[in-house]
């Protein structure tokens, strides 16, 4: 079913394809942006507040899986305080310096978006402790005897930093972070929305049926939903003169690799490996080796998805897999019945 290569390309970030289409769609205001409502309650009053007082926000961390709107979130905030967004990465940051040119070109109540902040190094870390907590960075000049530090005062700015492993963050810089905000995955129903938002903002003709299918089958995640239309365009466009109707998403998502209940090859194969381990806890790193992918990519982009469906547990022994995968998956184990597995 489906070619397991065009499925990595659908669960990847970063693809070129992707980018364009994530700024075309990206919600500019909190009313365009689907779902979430308890984060944007929450975001709604502190920028309230913070108007009010006519202060800064509160330095802000963005946690959850990839594609559920960390960076949209940050882009809506700098609109709504009409601030600036100035955006980097935790990787592109290699030295203090490169930070300290980041935060003096910053103006008073800029937003600066620090993407992937978990892997930002440990000493750029320590140097925005100051610049996050007191708005200064110590910069030192010269080195050996004559090395001498600079303290250079910052204008009062508000870090927004992004992460999909925010386990991975020290505690002393999670704690610097004034609000931190947790993305889950969205029920099919708001995905089925900014299905039809989509649809409507590239003008791709779509009946509701079809806006459904692609929901249901989209691992909650919106980045999937449009990628997912681009795609059926296409198809629709062959099908269906052009009209992504039940039937040609279902076709095409089929063709995409995406089961029925959305998961795509490398889940299952996640999950057969573990389903063969006969009720074993199996480690991360045998299933990255069994199925040729990085461990960090199993760790941030399947498995969370397969935790909340309900078809992988974590125990401190390792991965199992649950009554669920037996009843969905272990039929597909070569014809073996699952239950003979245990
Ligand atoms: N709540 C939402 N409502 C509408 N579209 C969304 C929402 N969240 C994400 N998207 C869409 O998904 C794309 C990916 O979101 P993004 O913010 O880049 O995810 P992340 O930074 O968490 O990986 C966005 O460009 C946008 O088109
Ligand atoms: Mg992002």
């Amino acid at each position: 079913m489906g070619d397991p290569k065009a499925e990595d390309i659908l669960l990847r970030e970063g693809q070129p394809e992707d980018s364009t289409l994530d700024q075309t769609l990206r919600p500019k205001r909190f009313d365009d942006f689907i779902g979430q409502e308890r984060v944007k309650e929450n975001l709604l009053i502190y920028i309230k507040a913070a108007r009010g007082r006519k202060e800064p926000l509160d330095h802000i961390l963005f946690s959850g899986p990839p594609g559920l709107g960390k960076t949209t979130l940050a882009c809506i905030i700098a609109h709504e305080m009409g601030a600036e967004l100035k955006s980097t990465s935790g990787p592109a940051i290699e030295k203090a310096g490169d930070l300290a040119g980041l935060l003096t070109k910053l103006r008073e109540g800029d937003v600066l978006f620090i993407d992937e902040i978990h892997r930002i190094s440990a000493t750029v870390e320590e140097y925005l402790y100051s610049a996050m907590e007191d708005y200064v960075i110590d910069i030192i000049l010269d080195q050996g005897p004559s090395a001498r530090s600079v303290r250079i005062p910052l204008p009062r700015f508000t870090l927004v930093g992004s992460t999909t492993r925010e386990g991975l963050l020290t505690a002393p810089f999670r704690g610097r972070f004034g609000v931190v905000e947790r993305l889950d995955f969205y029920p099919w129903q708001d995905l089925f929305q900014i299905a039809l938002n989509s649809a409507k903002a590239l003008n791709i003709p779509i009946e509701e049926p079809g806006a459904e299918e692609i929901a249901k089958r989209s691992r909650g995640t919106p980045r999937l939903v449009n990628r997912f239309l681009r795609r059926l365009r296409d198809m629709a466009q062959v099908l269906a003169k052009g009209v992504i109707t039940k039937s040609v998403a279902e076709s095409g998502l089929d063709r995409l690799g995406v089961d029925q209940r959305g998961l795509g090859a490398m889940d299952r194969r996640i999950i057969e490996t573990i389903l063969r381990m006969r009720g074993q806890p199996v480690g991360l790193k045998t299933i990255a080796v069994t199925v040729g992918e990085e461990e960090d990519t199993i760790e941030d982009v399947y498995e969370p998805y397969l935790i909340q469906a309900g078809y992988l547990d974590k125990t401190p022994r390792g991965r199992i897999a649950t009554e669920a995968a037996i009843r969905d998956y272990g039929n597909d184990l070569g014809g073996r019945k699952a239950k003979s597995l245990f």
